[in-house]
């Protein structure tokens, strides 16, 4: 939810630091701040707002000094202003956090009982303030072991201190935190892709784990203090990662990126020789899979909705899916013979790896469908597999949805096969129609133009419905969670047979409902809630890839797709609704990478 950096160098950091940050605001963006150690004095700079806002302080009044931390902030506790962005310091400490410490107002009202004063909302100034107190009798590494122990709830920070001008002490619980190497620097970072700039040589803290950072060497220790090794990670060139060519946002570049981040993926599974799936290393064997289980949350979770309609079509298992924020609360009744699959872009969701977790402690084998391969999630399951669509940098969630999909349409396909659910001809039919998909999600593309026309219709309606049956159900959830967090307009998707029920009171003349309706067994009924809609004067959005002559004055607009094989459909039906959210939120002049309120990563709960 928040980003970190931290940087100890032979030359000054503040630079480096800020564009650290910059990589980092998809973490978070309500305030930014950094602080250095210069001449043994901690300079802390912060503001409310974006790193350009820090940049230009910086401008003013430069912040010297070869050591220091920042953080780009997403609110969990206080406002976002000045006063509560981070880093919080006093006299001897300086901090950055990410995470959240569930018992502050406790460690809040013991330490104003000492005298020590607050100036901030913060739960990220109690560490400071308990450092603070412990740095009086103890070395900075034994003050920050000492106050960790009494911090209840998660954090990666970033610490430095006064009178030790050449360390910064990292520590990890629950929140990611990485270490990057080079030479006469070493780095602190939320994740790789902050640091990806400055070094490809990255090492991962694990839970309880602390290091302590020079620019010349890292130490690592365990929560028990005794010295470990950590492995080193050379992270892929993504070149173009930073780059958005000659797009005007990452969100444009990623929708209009899927057809070859579908093909990579593709690439990576089907094998084109044997014209088979490449899934190996199952943690439980296919054959004794007794139901499958996915987590996630958002549009992951929706990616876990559509598979069950899969599951439920192509093998004979059960399949539960949950939102990973429930799961990990709920009395689960788990079986080592459940296939546990949890789907997670950023691999560090807070709520998805508690729910992974929550296996782990039962002794369950897990599987996570990641979008990046270093994170918390992916080193903390049984077996991992990546969607390979390449860093996702708008917080909206596109490329990735695919991607989510079509690893677990793939997956499902080789579980049906691999457990005789699924006759091998059509397997391998099925395969072949995977290899068509790039060039499908291309031609849905090219509805650009009409939507763009569409588009104007949503901006002064006071919300709008999205519909579906089936497969297409968890589909209208994603055109609407799409629509609200690109464009703040209220939007809901729903059940299309579930409208009698309630839900219909809300259709008045002129109001938006978009029915994705693709020829499937449920297209007819489908088209009977349309017209229940249109009976109370609902605009009709219909995109369908029927060529049934569908007639209606009350049809506003109509998307015609390619025609597919109806379980490929939730990937076709996908593109027109991420095109619609992106144009009204274009139109309605919205940030359309940083969406507000939001962050690309919750990394808290
Ligand atoms: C999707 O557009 C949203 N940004 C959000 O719902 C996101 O899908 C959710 O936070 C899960 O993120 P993850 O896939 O990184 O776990």
């Amino acid at each position: 939810m928040c980003g970190i950096i931290g940087i100890a160098s032979n030359k000054s950091v503040s630079m480096n630091i800020i564009n650290s940050l910059k990589k980092l605001e998809y973490r978070g963006y309500d305030s930014a701040g950094l602080a250095t150690l210069n001449n043994n004095e901690i300079n802390e700079k912060k503001c409310s707002g974006r790193v350009e806002q820090l940049e230009k302080i910086l401008f003013k009044t430069s912040a010297e000094g070869n050591l220091g931390i920042g953080h780009v902030r997403w609110a969990t506790h206080g406002v976002p202003n000045t006063i509560n962005a981070h880093p919080h310091s006093t006299e001897i400490v300086s901090v950055v956090h990410n995470g959240i410490i569930e018992n502050s107002n406790d460690l809040k009202k013991q330490l104003e009982l000492k005298g020590l004063k607050f100036k901030s909302q913060t739960d990220t100034e109690v560490i400071t303030l308990l450092l603070t107190n412990e740095l009086k009798t103890h070395q900075p590494f034994d003050a920050v072991h000492k106050t960790l122990k009494q911090l209840k709830g998660s954090f990666a920070l970033g610490i430095i201190f006064k009178n030790f001008k050449d360390i910064i002490i990292g520590a990890r619980r629950g929140s990611p935190l990485a270490v990057g190497y080079s030479k006469d620097e070493n780095y602190l970072g939320s994740d790789s892709y902050a640091l990806k700039t400055m070094t490809n040589k990255i090492s991962y803290l694990d839970d309880g784990d602390i290091c302590v950072l020079t620019k010349d060497n890292v130490s690592f220790y365990d929560v028990k203090k005794n010295k470990i090794n950590k492995e080193v990670f050379i992270l892929s060139d993504d070149k173009n990662v930073s780059d958005k060519g000659d797009y005007k946002n990452f969100m444009s570049k990623e929708i209009f990126e899927q057809p070859i981040t579908a093909k990579n993926c593709i690439h990576e599974y089907v094998d084109k020789i044997r014209d088979d799936i490449n899934f190996y290393n199952f943690p439980i064997k296919p054959q004794s899979i007794n139901k499958i289980v996915l987590v996630g949350c958002g549009t992951a979770y929706h990616s876990c909705l559509v598979a069950k309609y899969w599951f439920e079509a192509f093998t004979s298992l059960n399949v539960e899916t949950d939102i990973a924020s429930e799961f990990r609360y709920r009395n689960v009744r788990f079986n080592k013979n459940n296939l546990y699959l949890f789907v997670s872009q950023s691999g560090e969701t807070a709520d998805t790896a508690a729910a992974l977790d929550l296996c782990k402690k039962n002794g369950i084998k897990t599987c996570s469908i990641v979008n990046v391969v270093e994170s918390s999630i992916a080193r903390n399951s049984d077996w991992v597999l990546p969607i390979h669509a390449g860093p996702e940098i708008g917080v909206a969630s596109t490329k990735a949805f695919i991607g989510q999909m079509l690893v677990i349409y793939m997956l499902c396909l080789k579980i049906a096969d691999l457990r005789g659910d699924m006759k091998k001809k059509d397997y391998q039919k099925k395969i072949s129609n995977i290899k068509k998909l790039p060039e499908l999600l291309e031609r849905c593309l090219k509805v650009e133009d009409k939507i763009q026309l569409i588009a104007k219709d949503f901006l002064d309606s006071k919300g709008s419905m999205f519909l579906g049956r089936g497969s297409s159900f968890p589909i209208a959830l994603e055109g609407a969670l799409k629509l609200k967090e690109l464009s703040y307009l209220h939007a809901e998707g729903y059940p299309a047979g579930e409208m009698k029920h309630g839900p219909l009171a809300l259709i008045e003349n002129g109001l938006p409902v978009i029915v994705i309706a693709p020829h499937d067994k449920y297209f007819h009924k489908t088209v009977s809630n349309m017209q229940e809609v249109i009976a109370r004067g609902g605009k009709i959005l219909l995109i369908t890839d029927s060529n049934e002559n569908i007639v209606n004055e009350n049809i506003r607009f109509k998307i015609d797709l390619p025609l597919v094989e109806e379980s490929l459909s939730p990937f076709l039906f996908t593109i027109p609704l991420q095109l619609l959210a992106y144009h009204v939120a274009l139109l309605k002049k919205c940030d359309i990478d940083k969406p507000r309120n939001l962050a690309k990563s919750v990394t808290v709960e």
